[in-house]
């Protein structure tokens, strides 16, 4: 297993850093489903960060109850002070402070998992084990929200990213000491265990890909709300 990262020096200034480069496309990416999980009401989700998903979250699915786990008490101590005004965000979130590659999950029985920007901290072994132990915690019909940068499939969008890319890891090895060099592509992981791609919306060119993935036969369960 790669050692541990360390988010809490970059967490101040994630959210500016994130406008500097992106703007207004991570947090497009991140929400581009939200409107499928009305019906969802046990969610997980991973390495959220400063806080910015799980406050749209709460807001929009007034049901849906949360652990949310991340390695980094300093993302933690944000995401608590954003959501701390919503109504109901005390009894409906519940914050974990735990390495998701080793620790057990707070709960069974999760009917929504969401990982954004998560999943590319991990090479192929570490991410093949993550997702065999938290597909193993959930419902059959699991839902599996996944907001990433892709490889695009060729040419000049193919290159341009893997340049991106490259620069990426390297700033993120310098302020978190994350040692993962390369994106993996987790799709065969999460097909392995019976997800199926439902839905995909990209933005620049294939490079952020906010996918739906479920395990079961519809989404219909999940839009549902009420
Ligand atoms: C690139 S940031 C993404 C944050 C957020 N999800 C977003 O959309 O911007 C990765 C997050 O995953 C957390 N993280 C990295 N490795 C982790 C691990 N092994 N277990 C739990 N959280 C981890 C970091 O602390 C950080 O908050």
């Amino acid at each position: 297993m790669t050692p541990r990262p360390s988010f809490d020096l970059l967490a101040p200034v994630y959210h500016l850093l994130e406008r500097v480069t992106f703007g207004p496309l991570l947090h497009r990416c991140r929400t581009a489903h939200l409107d499928q999980i009305a019906g969802c009401r046990r969610a997980l989700v991973l390495g959220d960060g400063d806080g910015r998903f799980l406050a749209d979250l709460l807001r929009a699915n007034r049901q849906v109850r949360v652990d949310s786990l991340d390695i980094s008490p300093g993302m933690i101590a944000l995401a608590r002070r954003r959501t701390a005004g919503i109504p109901g965000a005390a009894e409906r979130a519940r914050f974990v402070a735990a390495d998701a590659r080793t620790a057990p999950l707070p709960e069974a029985g999760y009917d929504l998992v969401v990982t954004n920007f998560f999943l590319d901290c991990f090479p192929p072994e570490d991410l093949e084990s993550l997702i065999d132990r938290v597909a193993a915690g959930c419902l059959p019909g699991v839902l599996w929200l996944d907001g990433d940068f892709r490889l695009p499939a060729a040419g000049r969008p193919r290159a341009v990213a893997r340049v991106i890319l490259a620069g990426m890891y390297s700033f993120f090895r310098l302020t978190t000491r994350l040692p993962t060099r390369q994106l993996t592509d987790p799709a065969p992981f999460l097909a392995a265990r019976g997800f199926t791609l439902a839905g995909e919306k990209t933005q620049l060119r294939g490079f952020l890909s906010s996918q739906v993935w479920v395990r079961g036969n519809s989404l219909a369960p999940h839009r549902a709300g009420g």
